[in-house]
């Protein structure tokens, strides 16, 4: 059952746990991931029912009901305009799925080595964890700061779970972005991530509409 997880004054991150065939989390999932303009920017592309985002959120929700949240994180990003008053602890009951104008994912990636990062994360005695970063929003979201508060508040409110649960671990927060893609690239500017390294394809891909080299902007931050 989704739940609201944080609030900012606009927004509401409802996290997703189940790709079960009619929930409410699939339906949030695929009102985003059915959506040509805000798949651009994946090889997926958009899915084109709600078949295929069952299966592509099959990737991104916890793999088991007993499986550690913090695994794999999923959300719904809604706008509060319209709706009732803070309601953190998820009570508030979502009829169907259009309210969803983004999707946000944190998923388990191979921590990037110290020597790589130009400063040092730990005293050599912590633990390192890596999460990738995911995100996509409607086009009718675009160009009002959504994505950079969301993933703003996103990250603030898992990195202070996790430094409550397990305060010795550090996490690394990753993000793959295309060159191209500059809008990403600013709000991750915005949000305080460093460039790591940008590895230039030689393939070529259909991507955010138009042919381009399979190229990648591998960028990170300490949570
Ligand atoms: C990229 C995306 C998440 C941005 O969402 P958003 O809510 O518009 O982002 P924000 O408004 O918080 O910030 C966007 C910033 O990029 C800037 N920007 C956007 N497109 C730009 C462009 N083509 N050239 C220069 N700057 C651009 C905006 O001006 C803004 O910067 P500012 O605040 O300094 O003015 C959204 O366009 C999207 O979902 N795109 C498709 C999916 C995608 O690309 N996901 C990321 C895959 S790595």
């Amino acid at each position: 059952m989704a739940g609201i997880i944080v609030e900012t004054p606009r927004l509401q991150m409802m996290q997703l746990n189940s790709n079960a065939e009619g929930s409410v989390d699939l339906d949030m999932f695929h009102n985003v991931w059915r959506d040509k303009e805000a798949t651009q920017w994946s090889l997926r592309g958009p899915c084109e029912n709600k078949t295929a985002s069952q299966a592509w959120m099959a990737g991104v929700v916890p793999s088991t009901p007993g499986e550690r949240s913090d695994k794999r994180v999923c959300c719904a990003v809604l706008l509060r305009q319209n709706r009732p008053g803070p309601d953190v602890a998820g009570h508030r009951s979502v009829e169907d799925g259009s309210e969803s104008i983004g999707i946000l994912t944190l998923l388990p990636s191979e921590p990037i080595e110290e020597g790589s990062l130009g400063s040092s994360l730990t005293n050599g005695t912590n633990r390192v964890i890596g999460l990738e970063l995911g995100y996509l929003f409607l086009p009718s979201a675009w160009g009002k700061g959504f994505a950079t508060e969301s993933i703003r508040a996103f990250l603030e409110h898992h990195g202070s779970e996790r430094r409550k649960s397990d305060p010795q671990t550090k996490i690394q927060i990753q993000a793959n972005v295309h060159p191209d893609n500059i809008g990403s690239l600013r709000v991750l500017h915005k949000l305080g991530f460093s460039t790591l390294e940008t590895i230039v394809g030689e393939d070529e891909v259909f991507i955010g509409g138009a042919n381009r080299n399979k190229s990648v902007v591998k960028l990170w931050k300490a949570l």
